[in-house]
């Protein structure tokens, strides 16, 4: 039987199975509509998000915020979460072991969402969805699909606060995910 977001929510708050819940302030389980046709995936909590226990929240998830309006839906609409449920030490990425560590809760994510579409924020969401082969520049903007399930791997709105000219081509991509889901 599949899990109920009870459980789950109650399994995060619980977990020990990596060192990046020492020293933290609250697990980023993440939010939004648990039926929605978008998900989004970013990497970690930093540390706005390890404060408020909310995924993307400061600014990279402000500008994540603008970018969900731009696409014509609102965050309440989609479902928004992290490859890692801690924020880890000086926002640094997550180790392979944290990452697989945490996995079991992002499958739960997925098989309760059921999502059409999910947008892999930034390389390490990408690598660690899609395999490690992935480099966020050159495979950014291209569908992967599996078991019927549609994977856009772009930029990490944090990348496009750094670099604006990145936010042409991530502009492509959200279009490009808006269309998939207006599909029949
Ligand atoms: N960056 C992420 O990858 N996730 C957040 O929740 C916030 C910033």
């Amino acid at each position: 039987m599949e899990i109920s977001w009870d459980l789950l929510h109650q399994q995060i708050a619980q977990c020990e199975k990596c060192g990046l819940c020492r020293g933290i302030h609250h697990k980023v389980p993440g939010q939004g509509n648990s039926n929605a046709d978008l998900m989004f995936i970013g990497e970690g909590p930093g540390a706005d998000e390890d404060l408020q226990g909310l995924a993307f929240v400061g600014a990279a998830g402000q500008l994540l915020t603008k970018m969900i309006a731009a696409m014509g839906y609102t965050r309440e609409q989609v479902y928004i979460c992290n490859i890692v449920k801690c924020r880890p030490p000086r926002n640094r990425e997550p180790l392979p072991d944290e990452a697989a560590a945490c996995m079991p809760y992002l499958r739960a994510q997925f098989s309760l969402v059921r999502p059409k579409v999910i947008v892999l924020l930034g390389a390490t969401a990408a690598k660690n969805i899609l395999g490690d082969h992935i480099r966020i520049t050159r495979d950014r903007g291209k569908w992967v699909e599996k078991k019927g399930v549609w994977f856009m791997p772009t930029y990490h709105p944090a990348a496009l606060l750094r670099d604006e000219s990145k936010k042409r081509d991530a502009w492509q991509d959200l279009k490009a995910v808006k269309a998939k889901l207006e599909e029949e």
